[in-house]
């Protein structure tokens, strides 16, 4: 029996994940990760953080999966999308790693969409110029770290920094590098005409690849570090949500899923590349050769409820521990104590600032309609609902754009609660299925490595065999659909009206 192993670096945790060649999960490590933001609006992590957390993790599934190491036929790299990681010309690492969430490049925003003109900003990268992308980051550590600039020699994405720890190769795949900006999106190309404007060479960035194909081997060192056997082959591996795709079977057009990781995503497979006219959803290549998808990104999903349950949530904390269940898991049967609304109570999730629709660096969260009545359950089931709108005004741009979804499929940690789904299911008024695995992109990352590693033909058949529907389906129910419509309503129309509030709040 042969067997694969996905890697998955996300902003508050790095998991690797050992797969049997059929899909079923041998042996799994996660290491917890943590964010800086020193100043409102930033974020940013260490890269050797990463390696890190990546070298314990493998070492921890290669020492409990009993496998022998012979057996492992490659590996598959997933992770955060859009962070900025700059290497020197000996591949130190020259300042923390710019990460998607950060909001501190408007005006690069604004001066790349001047000296690119805004039409052909959207010809070449099929995407307006955002806060959350890697080019507007490159701008800002010319303008204000000009000797870190000075000293760059190679660009990473955070998964590919991890790539090359292991293996010493700069490589990169098409999905991960839609997001940087700096990719010709509907030829699946680097724009020599996006480095140019940004005065970097085409050399500093990485080799590119489709995602199922192999880019290196694993180093004799990193392979006795872990126990895996030197060479091993890495396969290119995806962006998080084009992994999360593979690994939930999202690879044929009809069919999309919605996670609720850190960010949230709506995310809908394409056969060409599709365009939101006014960018408030992204166009990115797939990790099917040859297709597309688009997405609708939520800056703060998993983050305000991980946010609020560590600022506010102390006694559920203490439950916890005391108890040994999990901390969401008491915070959930608090919520689900409330009715639907939290009793006039509304949540914007906009703590980083938000993507689609509004695409605005500068707005951030709020409570609205706080009544002496209101307990800590009520702020609870608040932030899980405001998180749903946030993703329903994802859902509806797309459905805008004419993309069809007959059902949703739900992923990421938020998609373990029940009460979260049966939100999502009666608010987008979908059926709402479980994938079968908790591990999309890992497991999108190992399917990768399975195909790379020779033991599938393609994307497709690899995902045929090893992804499995859990069988769990909701459907609406039409008098929740109705309150979270009205409720949906009110949300809606907040963002316009704060707008102005936000820009006062920004010049204090
Ligand atoms: C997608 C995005 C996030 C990150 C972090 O555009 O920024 O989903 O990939 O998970």
């Amino acid at each position: 029996m042969k067997y694969v192993i996905g890697i998955d670096l996300g902003t508050s945790a790095l998991k690797a994940v050992l797969f049997r060649a059929d899909g079923r999960e041998i042996a799994s490590a996660t290491e917890l990760l943590t964010m800086r933001q020193p100043k409102n609006g930033w974020a940013e992590q260490d890269p050797e953080d990463w390696y890190r957390a990546a070298i314990a993790a493998l070492k921890h599934v290669m020492a409990s999966g009993g496998v022998d190491r012979e057996q492992v036929a490659s590996i598959g790299l997933s992770g955060q999308m859009h962070g900025l990681v700059m290497l020197d010309r000996a591949g130190a690492v020259l300042r923390p790693c710019i990460l998607w969430c950060d909001q501190r490049t408007k005006q690069e925003c604004e001066e790349l969409t001047r000296c690119v003109g805004s039409e052909r900003l959207i010809e070449i990268t099929a995407n307006p110029a955002l806060t959350g992308f890697t080019a507007s980051k490159i701008l800002w550590v010319k303008h204000h770290e000009p000797e870190i600039f000075a000293n760059c020699r190679h660009i990473l994405l955070p998964k590919d920094y991890l790539r090359y720890r292991l293996s010493g190769v700069f490589a990169t795949d098409v999905s991960d590098a839609s997001g940087m900006q700096l990719l010709d999106v509907p030829r699946r190309a680097w724009s020599g005409e996006m480095a140019e404007v940004l005065g970097i060479p085409l050399e500093y960035l990485p080799k590119l690849y489709e995602s199922c194909e192999v880019t290196a081997g694993l180093s004799e060192k990193a392979a006795g570090l872990t126990g895996l056997a030197p060479g091993t082959p890495i396969v290119a591996g995806a962006g998080d949500n084009a992994a999360a795709a593979v690994g939930t079977g999202t690879v044929q057009e009809g069919r999309a899923f919605t996670t609720i990781g850190t960010s949230g995503v709506v995310y809908a497979h394409t056969e060409k590349p599709m365009l939101d006219p006014r960018g408030r959803v992204h166009t990115f290549c797939c990790a099917v050769p040859g297709c597309w998808h688009v997405m609708g990104v939520t800056q703060g999903a998993g983050l305000s409820l991980q946010w609020f349950r560590n600022q506010f949530c102390g006694p559920e904390q203490a439950e916890a521990e005391q108890t040994g269940r999990p901390v969401y898991t008491i915070m959930d049967e608090e919520a689900g104590q409330i009715p639907i609304g939290a009793d006039r109570l509304l949540y914007l999730p906009y703590l980083m600032g938000e993507r689609t629709p509004h695409l605005d660096p500068d707005c951030r969260g709020a409570f609205l309609g706080i009544s002496a009545m209101h307990t800590r359950a009520h702020f609870i089931r608040a932030v899980m609902e405001g998180v749903t709108y946030s993703l329903c005004d994802c859902l509806s741009v797309m459905r805008e754009m004419g993309l069809k979804a007959e059902t949703m499929l739900v992923t990421g940690g938020g998609g373990k609660s029940a009460l979260w789904r049966q939100m999502l299911c009666d608010a987008f008024n979908l059926p709402v299925k479980t994938a079968g695995s908790s591990e999309g992109p890992a497991l999108g990352a190992a399917i990768l490595a399975a195909v790379g590693g020779g033991l599938y033909s393609d994307v497709l058949s690899a995902c045929a065999a090893m992804v499995k529907e859990s069988g769990d389906c909701r459907l609406p129910v039409s008098e929740n659909t109705a309150q979270y419509r009205r409720c949906y309503e009110v949300y809606r129309s907040l963002y316009g009206q704060l707008k102005p509030v936000f820009q006062a709040l920004l010049s204090i």
